[in-house]
């Protein structure tokens, strides 16, 4: 109810403000344009249902916005989250002198607001600061405007290829706007030069002395009452805070064992925000999205019961019974959680550029892994559970890669080809492949743990490594260019990968990797492999299980720079 209020409150709003907007737009014609439309526009808004509209939106939007600032558990805000508090509580305070001096003035002091000309001349030339204060009200109205529909609409599957189109109208209408209304007012002023009395006749027509202190109050009035209502709520949140941590507290704990204290009736996600632990939370934790969802272990009596509303997200997204979402979740003692999508912040680190980005041959090493047998877990999941595991696998893929000190250069269908080697010596790069297979192996056993009710079976893995030269460069087309790696090697690594499967072994590696590494795998079975266009047959190890390596690859030996090779 509260979303729907909100929702079409705005609607009422954003109408307003685009009518309003628009008939800015005209001064760049001439006043005579803007009275035009305004002459047009005016009944509906001031007609008894426009103006129940549009005070009644304005007045019930702003009581939501006290209510959501109430609600929130903490006033850590993301950057525009803050922004559309900031702007939204700003407008009723710019707005104040506006409303005022046409609204009020026009129904109760017999002031005639249907003029563009008498509009402009008092805004711009009974108290100049007023213009000023009008553009502030202009762009912080339309900005929050444009936030609001960005939150509820980017959902929406249209919205990437709508984004450009809808940016452009986002930028022009308010830009076009404060052009005619400086036209507007440019036009007014030279009205004004050539008939000297013409600004006191409007000034007289518009207020009687001794209204102006009047109007004044009323804004002022206003002002205090919106500030006086910010400053109550934020005393009220203090308040409950007290009185929270007063009347006990839940714990909220994470993997790997951080934790942190909330005070009752604090949500899982304010936790999250609370300690700095990243979480995905795509519709801003309004329980609409899913994304922010989390595997539970508590007492039953620690979990309330998830809301109709709630409910119905988990049913749309076939959730199990210990699946929540962390945003409508307020533990009632102790809970341990873990976030089931990975946060966006994620993997941030990878777009880290070598200076080969402008295209070279080096020696590299490149590493394929694939999942074996995703095919048949993905025909018999749903695709939501799909893309949920797919996520999870890639995260924990990626971040051993990263750990390793490799470069992730893409996430082809269930598989990974990572690079080694773009900044550090190949002997090096050969033992962070190896490190970074052993430690995917490792991470693979862990979300197997993780997704234990989520799986049929354990998810298992196939690695080819190959060291070699490559051709490395910024490759690609607009948006999808990214540094990457072509060549034998790369075809060659992704074959050893293939062959993982034939050999049912966990690892599949080249002999001369191996011997870049310095690391014996004599105990290991070694075939001869034939490649087209090759003479020489490569000599490569399997390796069935990656733990099986020595942990020993995990200490990465610093080459000195002398031995790097380059072929450039
Ligand atoms: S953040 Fe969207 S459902 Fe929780």
């Amino acid at each position: 109810m509260v979303r729907r209020l909100r929702m079409a409150s705005g609607l009422v709003l954003f109408a307003y403000v685009v009518t309003h907007l628009t008939n800015h737009c005209l001064g760049i014609v001439s006043i005579g344009a803007m009275e035009a439309m305004l002459g047009w526009v005016r009944p509906v808004w001031t007609s008894i249902p426009g103006t129940l509209a549009i005070y009644g939106a304005f007045l019930v939007h702003l009581a939501l916005a006290f209510y959501a600032l109430w609600e929130r558990r903490t006033l850590k805000l993301r950057p525009l989250e803050g922004m559309q508090y900031a702007l939204g509580f700003s407008i009723p305070l710019l707005a104040s002198t506006h409303v005022t001096g046409t609204r009020i003035n026009d129904t109760f002091l017999g002031g005639d607001g249907s003029h563009y000309m008498k509009v402009l001349t008092g805004l711009w030339y009974a108290e100049p600061v007023n213009g000023i204060v009008q553009i502030a009200l202009l762009f912080a109205a339309w900005t929050h405007v444009c936030l609001g529909l960005r939150f509820w609409l980017r959902l929406r599957p249209w919205y990437a290829t709508a984004q450009p189109f809808l940016y452009a109208a986002a930028l022009l209408l308010p830009v076009l706007a404060l052009l005619g209304f400086i036209a507007g007012e440019r036009e007014a002023g030279a009205a004004l030069a050539l008939d000297p009395g013409l600004l006191a006749r409007i000034l007289a027509s518009q207020t009687q002395p001794g209204e102006r202190p009047l109007l004044n109050g009323i804004a002022w009035g206003i002002r205090a009452a919106v500030l006086g209502a910010i400053a109550g709520v934020l005393v009220a949140r203090l308040v409950r805070q007290r009185w929270q941590r007063y009347h006990g507290v839940s714990r909220v704990i994470y993997p790997g064992g951080r934790w942190i204290d909330i005070p009752r009736g604090f949500t899982v996600l304010d936790a999250s925000q609370m300690l700095g632990v990243p979480h995905t939370s795509i519709c801003g934790g309004k329980g609409r999205c899913s994304t922010c969802r989390i595997r539970v272990q508590a007492d039953p009596e620690a979990l309330p019961l998830p809301s109709t509303e709630e409910q119905r997200v988990l049913r749309r997204i076939g959730a199990r019974s210990n699946v929540r979402l962390a945003c409508q979740l307020r533990p009632r003692g102790v809970v341990s959680v873990l976030p089931l999508l990975p946060s966006p912040k994620i993997g941030r680190g990878r777009s880290r550029r070598p200076v080969y980005a402008e295209g070279g041959e080096r020696e590299i090493v490149v590493l394929f892994a694939d999942l074996r047998d995703f095919t048949r877990l993905a025909e018999t999941r749903l695709p939501y559970d799909v893309v949920f595991i797919l996520n999870r696998y890639f995260q924990e893929m990626g971040q051993a890669v990263e750990a390793a000190g490799g470069y992730v250069d893409k996430f082809i269908g269930d598989g990974v080809m990572a690079l080694f080697g773009l900044d550090v010596a190949s002997g090096q790069a050969s033992c962070q492949a190896l490190a970074a297979a052993r430690l995917m192996s490792v991470r693979l056993d862990d979300l197997n743990h993780a997704l234990a009710d989520e799986l049929d079976g354990p998810l298992r893995i196939g690695i080819g490594i190959h060291l070699g030269p490559a051709i490395i460069g910024d490759m690609g087309y607009g948006p999808t260019r990214s540094l990457t790696a072509v060549g034998d090697t790369v075809n060659i690594a992704s074959r050893l990968q293939t062959l993982s499967k034939s050999y049912r072994c966990e690892l599949v590696v080249s002999e001369d990797l191996l011997r870049s590494a310095g690391l014996d795998l004599t105990n290991t079975r070694r075939y001869e492999m034939e490649i087209r266009g090759r003479e020489a047959p490569i000599v490569v190890h399997t390796v069935e299980t990656v733990h099986d390596l020595p942990a020993a690859t995990l200490a990465l030996p610093i080459e000195p720079a002398t031995a790097r090779q380059t072929r450039s």
